[in-house]
Formats: C-alpha cells, sequence, structure tokens
C-alpha cells in the first residue's frame, strides 16, 4: 500500500505546478530543482516532494487504476445529498445552504450552527460540509507519519500529561540516528511521503541538532517534513526551512486569551500567536486548531478558534477533543461529545471549503474507529499515523495511551495501517495529494 500516489505535471507557472492524477487536476508548489513538464512526482500537502522515473510512476498508477476509480465513485455517492428528511429548523436550513454557495456566514449563523443540537439538523450540516469536501478535494485524503522522538518538556500544560510537573512519567529522547532511521524505513518499506516530527519543548534539540534530522532525512528521501516542536524563534524556524522542513503543526490550543492564560503558566498566548505568524512570513505550510473541551470555553471560543485558524492561511486545521489525563490539574475534566467535534469539523469546511481538516488520533481514543469514521463523514479528510516504536509510544502520553479502540496498545505499524486504509477506503477515500489550498496557491511566501 502506497500513501501518495504520483501524478504527471501538466504545465508549470510561477512555481505552481498543475498536476494530473488520472485526469483530476491539483496544483502543488515545485520545491525541488528539475522539476519539468511530464515528469512523474509525488506531492503531499500540495509540495513536490520527489520526481519518480516514468516506468516506476506508470506502473504504480496502473495498479491503481481501476481501484481509484471504483474508490471515487463510492465516495461521491456516500456524498450525495439525500433529499430533506422532514421537521428541520427551516432557519438552519437556510445557513447551510448559504454556506454551502460560498456566501459569507455571520458570526451570529455560524454560532447558531455551533449551538444546533436537533439530530436531522447535524446529520444536514455533517451531510453538506461532505458533500462540500467531495466537490472540492474529491475522494483525496491524506495520511501523515507522526514520529513522537521525545517527550521530555520544559512546559507546565494544564491539560497535557508530559507536562514537566508529571514526575511519575518515565522520560525518553530519540538520538538523529534513530529518528532518520524510522523516516527512511516508513519511506522506503511502507510507501510514507509526509511525516509530522513532534515533541515537547525540548531544547535538547538545539537549531543544529534539529538542522542535522533534517538535512540528513531530505537528503536520504523525497518527503514532507512537517514540525511539531511548539515554540522557537523565527531565526530558528528559518534555519529548519532552509534545512528543508516545509510544514508547521502548532496549535494555539484555544483563541480565549484568559483561558489560554489559565491552563499555560509556562507560556505566553501572545507569544503562540507570534509564533504562528513568524512560520506563516517564513513561508511554512501551517496546521494549527485548538482543543476542544477545556472548562470554561463556550461555543463564542470556539467559533473564535475557526476564525483564528483561518486567519493563518491554514493548510490544514486541527481541532480534537481534550482527554483527562489523570495526572495533570485538568484530571476531572468531562469528555466533550462527539456532536462537539463534528460541528467544529463541519462549520470549518462550511465556512473555508477547501481547507484540510486533520481527524485527530484523540478522536479514535475517544470514541473508537466509529468516531473517525463519523469524522471523516462531516467534512474531514487527513489522518496520522503513529509510527513512534512502541517502547516509547505509551510515554508519549499527552493523553492516557491505551488505545480503547482496538485494545492493543502496541500493535504493530502494519496493522494500524491495514485497519486505517481499510477505513478510508469504505468511505471511498484515496491517498491522492490534496492539493494546494485557494489561499496558499495565490498568497505564496515561499522563496523556492
Ligand atoms: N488531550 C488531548 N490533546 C492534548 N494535547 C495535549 N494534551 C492533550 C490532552 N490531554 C494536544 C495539544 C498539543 C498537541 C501536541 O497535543 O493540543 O498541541
Amino acid at each position: 500500500m502506497c500513501y501518495a500516489i504520483p501524478g504527471r505535471i501538466i504545465k508549470i507557472s510561477n512555481n505552481i505546478a498543475l498536476i494530473d492524477y488520472y485526469g483530476e487536476r491539483k496544483e502543488a508548489l515545485v520545491d525541488i530543482e528539475g522539476i519539468r513538464t511530464g515528469d512523474y512526482v509525488f506531492a503531499q500537502g500540495g509540495v513536490i516532494v520527489d520526481r519518480l522515473q516514468e516506468e516506476v510512476a506508470l506502473s504504480i498508477l496502473e495498479g491503481w487504476r481501476e481501484a481509484f476509480s471504483r474508490l471515487k465513485k463510492k465516495d461521491k455517492d456516500l456524498a450525495e445529498e439525500e433529499p430533506f428528511p422532514e421537521g428541520i429548523d427551516p432557519e438552519i436550513i437556510r445557513i447551510i445552504r448559504k454556506g454551502e454557495e460560498g456566501i459569507t456566514l455571520t458570526r451570529d449563523e455560524m454560532l447558531t450552527l455551533l449551538r444546533c443540537s436537533g439530530r436531522g439538523e447535524l446529520n444536514l450540516l455533517y451531510q453538506t460540509a461532505n458533500s462540500i469536501r467531495q466537490k472540492v478535494h474529491k475522494n483525496s485524503s491524506c495520511v501523515h507519519g507522526i514520529i513522537e522522538f521525545s517527550n521530555i518538556c520544559k512546559n507546565d500544560c494544564a491539560y497535557c500529561g508530559i507536562r514537566k510537573d508529571n514526575h511519575a512519567l518515565e522520560r525518553y529522547r530519540m538520538e538523529a540516528d534513530e529518528i532518520v532511521e524510522i523516516v527512511t524505513s516508513a519511506v522506503n518499506r511502507l510507501g510514507f511521503r509526509a511525516f509530522v516530527l513532534q515533541s515537547g519543548e525540548d531544547s535538547y534539540y538545539t537549531t543544529e541538532r534539529l538542522t542535522e534530522i533534517i538535512r540528513r532525512i531530505r537528503e536520504r528521501c523525497g518527503v514532507l517534513l512537517i514540525l511539531s516542536i511548539g515554540e522557537r524563534d523565527k531565526g530558528c524556524y528559518q534555519e529548519l526551512y532552509d534545512a528543508g522542513a516545509r510544514g508547521v503543526l502548532i496549535r494555539f490550543e484555544t483563541s480565549n486569551p484568559d483561558l489560554y492564560g489559565k491552563f499555560h503558566t509556562t507560556l505566553r498566548y501572545e507569544d503562540r500567536i507570534e509564533t504562528l505568524k513568524g512560520v506563516r512570513e517564513i513561508g511554512y505550510i501551517i496546521a494549527t486548531g485548538s482543543l476542544i473541551g477545556l472548562p470554561g470555553q463556550r461555543e463564542e471560543d470556539l467559533l473564535e478558534d475557526i476564525l483564528l485558524a483561518r486567519s493563518f492561511d491554514t493548510e490544514m486545521y486541527s481541532f480534537g477533543p481534550l482527554i483527562a489525563h489523570p495526572a495533570t490539574p485538568l484530571a476531572s475534566t468531562p469528555p466533550v461529545d462527539l456532536d462537539a467535534i463534528l460541528k467544529v469539523i463541519a462549520l470549518t469546511r462550511l465556512i473555508t471549503h477547501d481547507g484540510n481538516a486533520l481527524v485527530t488520533s484523540a478522536v479514535e481514543t475517544l470514541f473508537g474507529k466509529e468516531g473517525t469514521r463519523q469524522a471523516l463523514m462531516a467534512g474531514g479528510n487527513s489522518m496520522m499515523i503513529n509510527l513512534t516504536p512502541a517502547r516509547y509510544r505509551r510515554l508519549y502520553a499527552i493523553y492516557p495511551r491505551e488505545d480503547r479502540a482496538t485494545g492493543f496498545p502496541d500493535e504493530d505499524v502494519q496493522r494500524r495501517i491495514s485497519e486505517t486504509v481499510s477505513l478510508l477506503h469504505s468511505l471511498g477515500r484515496a491517498p491522492t495529494d490534496i492539493g494546494i489550498s485557494g489561499t496558499r496557491g495565490g498568497n505564496n511566501k515561499t522563496s523556492l
């Protein structure tokens, strides 16, 4: 199973390539030297990461051809709207249709959707979000590998199990060799093409050490590297970009500065926002979002979260549930219900249309595979597979790490891959690149 289907470049202008996947066209940034029209390439997250020999590409494409059109049809059939069930509040229908047509919703209208609780109304919202996703992205879904390379953190976020005050937790840190080896083997043996490298805020990884890791990976493999390492100064992020990292995943956690202040004693809201602005200016692909279910968080806050995320030209929205960790001050926080998550994902889709919405692993931890399936059917189009070696995975306990969904906390990667792939296939999704979003295409500041 391969996590990216190659495409053929139809044309290139201003460093943006138009790529054909069985007749479907996507735009991606040209990010490697010597790429020409007619080349076969892998793109990930709207960035060309590798070129392939024609014979290799054609044989992969041949292998996918039949499955691809079958999956595409299934996705389309599933997204086809059903006639309105009786009894849905006409005001909700009006707002949803307005969003579907791409007309800007007022804050009040968006709030009405976030506050909505009727089953028929919610189903219409999710179904509409799914239909927009299908029209914009077709059945493309992206599956990134995530490697959690250190659980050492200097911060004390009130919700997080790897906070420095959790003295009971055994700590680990991977050396460069190990990280490079995990990525290389995930590319060569498993076909991954995009990775999130995540850690606590661990100052052992200096700019030099991170640069070395990124350089070594990029020398060996054509992959998209997304950093999730917390706050660093802009100079550091610039060096890491120059070394070959292209994405940054950093949530602002909440857009409400008061709530932010309450749950972060070692971090400042303004710094988080500055970090996000800084990495955007450098030209990184941005993945950001917030935690859903913080004590005291209201629907108004969630709405501002979506709008704040959108203001960074976010490529990938990452909204997920808070899961109470027993060794944190938020140990007794009750879990949110699945609809709270689905509403945020669906509203994000309704007001952005072309954004990419991640379905976080926390959704699966709380609600099982069915939760993930529902999120993928409510506007979600992206997932991550954890590639952290089993001996560390349990220790990267931002939230308690038993895998309720399967009951196999240390199940092997291959098994998780096949489960994810069969879920995606059951919904007609295929791993083509998701392409560049409208905002980034016109607005890109990369100096490539
Ligand atoms: N539940 C869910 N998500 C959490 N994170 C940290 N702690 C928790 C928790 N208890 C998320 C934060 C952070 C990301 C790496 O993990 O949003 O940005």
